[in-house]
């Protein structure tokens, strides 16, 4: 660090010079993020409010009480408004919170166990390191669907909880959860839906006529689910959403938190200092969108899934892992030969995508920063590489 300050304009300039490794949104690289462009009017909230700190929420009344509505206004969407919830820092903070929940109602149980599809999130291994859980992991049958009798084989008197995905990070798809909720009806387990990518996409989707299986508070054995605002809610980073439906949960496994100037409190969270800013930012996006403008928004993710999915069709060589159900598009090879090559290839070129070995697929997502002309140009270098790399 230098002695004396420096001048703006020259430090913008060094931060510029700096930056300029990293990928943009618009420039429509970006093929394989789940995190998106914020909406405008969330970027200049968020600026405005960017001091809120929900740490002490007794010094910050009116925007604790604005995210207590929010909560409220998101139970609404997701099946049930007489929840309680929080606001993290992403997908997995909320469900580190939702494995601690689990794990503390059922303190009766030595060796605590998690069954989770094998597609779950990284986070759920994180958690599990974190808590001292042991993880067992639910196999995918050939279609990559979740193998539920597996599923089943795994419950037993040791398992705190269970979890099904609601938009899983490699394909979008959506487990079963109304037949996992069945396997711990009347069980004393938490059920846990991790919908961090697909909670601001399906209720969406079921309004614009998809076929949406039920994957939300409306299953009745559903405890918790996870639906991140900086993800397909177009909020600013970072605002992950934790959403519970028995309000007793705060007062049996919150932690209380005595010091605050604002006088004492019981939350759920790992961390103290908490940002406001991105949670009133999601209020207003929830105001300002409407049902109508999230729709819109979904819609244009659909038609351009669709447009991908038409142009992989036409090359020969890679295909579809799955049919899309929501817009995450897996693309793997005909033969079976490994992928790769191909996101090497890509990459080089440029092309951002996510890469899943286990599955041998690379993954396109199709969030709102990703426009029809990117695409198509994508398609283009996808069909020179496959040609090129004789797949
Ligand atoms: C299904 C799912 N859950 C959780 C997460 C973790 O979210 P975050 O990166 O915000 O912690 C992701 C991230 O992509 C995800 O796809």
């Amino acid at each position: 660090m230098q002695e004396e300050g420096l001048e703006k304009r020259f430090i913008l300039n060094l931060l510029e010079k700096k930056l300029e490794k990293d990928f943009s949104y618009d420039s429509g690289a970006i093929l394989g993020s789940m995190c998106t462009e914020p909406l405008d009017v969330a970027k200049e909230i968020y600026l405005k409010y960017i001091s809120k700190n929900l740490g002490d929420p007794g010094l910050f009344l009116g925007t604790a009480a604005l995210e207590d509505e929010l909560i409220c206004e998101i139970g609404e969407l997701f099946g049930n408004k007489n929840i309680i919830g929080t606001f993290t820092t992403g997908g997995s903070e909320a469900n580190l919170i939702a494995m601690r929940i689990a794990r503390n109602l059922r303190s009766d149980i030595k060796n605590p166990e998690v069954v989770v599809p094998v597609s779950a999130h990284i986070s759920f291994d994180k958690a599990a390191d974190l808590l001292n859980l042991r993880l067992r992991k639910v196999k995918l049958l050939d279609n990559y669907k979740v193998d539920l009798n597996h599923f089943e084989s795994l419950i037993n008197k040791n398992t705190c909880a269970v979890v099904g995905v609601a938009g899983t990070t490699s394909l979008g798809l959506i487990d079963p959860v109304e037949e996992i909720g069945n396997l711990v009806e009347g069980k004393d387990i938490f059920f846990h839906v991790d919908a961090a990518f697909g909670g601001f996409v399906l209720p969406f989707l079921k309004r614009l006529g998809y076929q949406v299986p039920l994957w939300d508070f409306s299953v009745k054995s559903v405890g918790s689910i996870t639906a991140d605002p900086h993800k397909m809610g177009l909020g600013v980073i970072p605002s992950g959403g934790y959403f519970v439906k028995d309000a007793s949960i705060l007062q049996k496994t919150g932690f209380e938190i005595p010091y605050l100037a604002g006088g004492p409190f019981k939350h759920f969270h790992i961390v103290g200092t908490r940002p406001g800013g991105p949670i009133i930012a999601f209020w207003v996006i929830l105001k300002y969108l409407g049902i109508n403008g999230f729709n819109e928004i979904v819609k244009k993710c659909m038609d351009n899934t669709e447009y991908l999915v038409q142009r992989i069709s036409e090359i020969r060589g890679i295909k579809l892992a799955v049919d899309p159900v929501m817009n995450v598009v897996g693309i793997t090879t005909e033969n079976g030969v490994s992928i790769c090559e191909l996101e090497k290839a890509l990459r080089n070129d440029n092309w951002m995508l996510g890469k899943f070995l286990d599955l041998n697929l690379i993954r396109v997502v199709i969030m709102p920063h990703v426009k029809r002309e990117h695409l198509s140009n994508f398609a283009v270098d996808l069909e020179k590489i496959v040609k090129k790399l004789k797949l």
